[in-house]
C-alpha cells in the first residue's frame, strides 16, 4: 500500500471482477443495436476504468473522449462547466455510454448529459466505477455502478489528489496527514 494511504477500500481484483460483470451487462443490454455503441470517457480519471471495462464488452464499440473543466466561474446555482476537449466524431442518432470514475455531486454528469443530448445522441446511459451518493447535489441516473462508497477521500485507479496517485492499481483512502 502507498505510504500516503490509511486503507485500501477496493482491491485491483475486485475492480477487475466488477468490470467483468458491468461489461457483461452492457454487452447484453446493447446487443441488438444496429450501430456500434460509443463509450464516451471523461478525462482524465476514467482512463484506467475505461481500459479495464472495454476488455469485457463483447459487442462492437467505439471510444471517444471529452475533457471538461470543474465548474469554472459562477456561484453554486449558476456554475457550469467548460469543454476543454470535445468529441472527435458526431454522436447524432447514436447510443452512448458515458464512462466515469466517480459520481460525487453529480454536477459534471448533469452538464455532460445536457451537452450530449444537444449533440443529438439517441440514448445516453452512464457507467461509473464509484458512486458517492451521500455527496449528491443534483439528481442523475447512473445505470451501471461498480461500487457505492462512503464519503471518504479516495484516490487510485484514475482518481487523483493534486494529479498524483492515478497510477495506483486499487482504490485507497488518503491518510489525513497528506492532504
Ligand atoms: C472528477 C471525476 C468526475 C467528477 C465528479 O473529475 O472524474 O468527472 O470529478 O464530481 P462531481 O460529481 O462532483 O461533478 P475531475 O474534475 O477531478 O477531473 P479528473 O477526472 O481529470 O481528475
Amino acid at each position: 500500500m502507498h505510504k500516503h494511504l490509511k486503507d485500501i477500500l477496493i482491491t485491483h481484483e475486485q475492480i477487475v471482477e466488477e468490470s467483468k460483470l458491468l461489461g457483461a451487462r452492457i454487452s447484453e443490454d446493447y446487443k441488438d443495436q444496429d450501430q456500434s455503441l460509443i463509450l464516451v470517457a471523461l478525462l482524465k480519471g476514467s482512463v484506467p476504468f475505461l481500459a479495464e471495462l472495454m476488455k469485457h464488452i463483447s459487442i462492437d464499440i467505439e471510444i471517444d473522449f471529452m475533457d471538461v473543466s470543474s465548474y469554472g466561474m459562477g456561484t453554486e446555482s449558476t456554475r457550469d462547466i467548460r469543454i476543454l476537449k470535445d468529441l472527435e466524431r458526431s454522436v447524432q442518432g447514436r447510443s452512448i455510454i458515458i464512462v466515469e470514475d466517480i459520481v460525487d455531486t453529480g454536477r459534471t454528469l448533469e452538464a455532460v448529459l445536457k451537452i450530449l443530448k444537444n449533440k443529438g445522441a439517441s440514448t445516453i446511459d452512464v457507467v461509473s466505477l464509484l458512486d458517492k451518493p451521500s455527496r449528491r447535489e443534483v439528481t442523475v441516473d447512473v445505470k451501471y455502478v461498480g461500487f457505492e462508497i462512503p464519503n471518504e477521500f479516495v484516490v487510485g485507479f484514475g482518481l487523483d489528489f493534486a494529479e498524483k496517485y492515478r497510477n495506483l492499481p486499487y482504490i485507497g483512502v488518503m491518510h489525513e496527514d497528506y492532504y
